[in-house]
Parts: structure tokens; C-alpha cells; sequence
């Protein structure tokens, strides 16, 4: 697996989520929090830059990407909404851990069809210097992405306006969050 091709990278993503979501249903206390901020930020930061970057290229090159894409950007909502209630709630809130258990399900779910449905799509569509193009631009993306879940702001165009200024907000609020602790 080469990072350098996009296709490996958000597959590379997938797994450290996967890895972030154990780390809280296995931690507790204070280090429940911290898993579940760096679960948060991972994911919030992630689809993000699949949506700046990813989606939009599918949906304009590969076999039939529009209908692709939109169904992944309706599931990413939706797991973005459940997140945002789950960062609301932190993880001493009543009900976290089978929201979380919820979340892992959509989640994982929504990763399976991306690797099974769209990037097949997209690595069918695509050279591997397009790749490794669009590689640099997800790692540009994920640099500046908002860290906490904005649900609503899924299509491309909007997170163009969106993205950064919320980025600015949100590293804001984990900065006085975390010298609160
Ligand atoms: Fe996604
Ligand atoms: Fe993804």
C-alpha cells in the first residue's frame, strides 16, 4: 500500500477509525474523553476532506458518480449527526455508549461502501498520477478541515465557504477545551 495514491490513503483512514472507535469503548474516565476527542476529530476531519476533494472528482469522472456519491453523502450526514449529538452528550452523557455502538455500525457501514462501491469507481476512472494528485489535495484538505462534525454542509460547494471558517472555530474551541483540562 502505497500512501501516495489516494485510494490507499482514505483506506489507510478507515482502519486508524476503526482502530480510534476500540480505543474508546475500551478506555474509561479521562481517557474515554480523550479517545473519544481524537475519534471525533479523526472522523470530523476525514469526511471532510472526502468531500472537498474525493466525492466531488468521483462524481464528476467515474461510472455512474453521481448516484455514487450522493448516496455516501446522505450517509455521511447522518453519521455526522449522530457524532455531533454524541459530542453534545460527552462520554459520561446517559445513552453514550449505544449511541457510540450506533455510530461504529453507520460508520463502518458507510467505509464498506465507499471501498466497495466508489473507489473501485474511481481507480477505474483514474491514472495513478491523478491519484497521487488527489492524494497531496486530501492531505491539503485534512490540514485545514473543521475537527468537530458539521452536519448539512455535504455538498462540495458549501464546504468550500464553510470549511474554513468552521476550522478556525472549532480548533478554537479545542484549544480553551483543552486548557480547561
Ligand atoms: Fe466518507
Ligand atoms: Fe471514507
Amino acid at each position: 500500500m502505497s500512501e501516495n495514491d489516494v485510494i490507499d490513503l482514505l483506506t489507510r483512514r478507515h482502519a486508524e477509525i476503526q482502530d480510534a472507535f476500540t480505543d474508546v469503548q475500551s478506555s474509561t474516565g479521562g481517557d474515554r474523553q480523550r479517545a473519544f476527542d481524537r475519534l471525533r476529530r479523526l472522523l470530523a476531519v476525514h469526511e471532510t476532506a472526502e468531500e472537498e476533494v474525493v466525492h466531488p472528482y468521483a462524481r464528476r469522472v467515474a461510472d455512474d458518480g453521481k448516484a455514487t456519491v450522493d448516496a455516501r453523502l446522505a450517509e455521511e450526514r447522518s453519521a455526522k449527526e449522530i457524532l455531533a449529538a454524541l459530542d453534545a452528550l460527552g462520554p459520561d452523557g446517559p445513552g453514550f455508549m449505544e449511541r457510540l455502538h450506533e455510530l461504529r455500525a453507520a460508520v463502518t457501514e458507510h467505509a464498506r461502501h465507499e471501498e466497495d462501491e466508489e473507489f473501485p469507481r474511481l481507480r477505474a476512472a483514474t491514472t495513478p498520477e491523478e491519484r497521487r494528485a488527489l492524494a497531496a489535495a486530501v492531505r491539503a484538505a485534512e490540514a485545514t478541515a473543521p475537527t468537530r462534525p458539521h452536519p448539512g454542509v455535504e455538498s462540495g460547494v458549501a464546504n468550500l465557504v464553510a470549511g474554513p471558517v468552521a476550522s478556525v472555530i472549532d480548533r478554537t474551541k479545542d484549544a480553551l477545551r483543552a486548557r480547561r483540562a
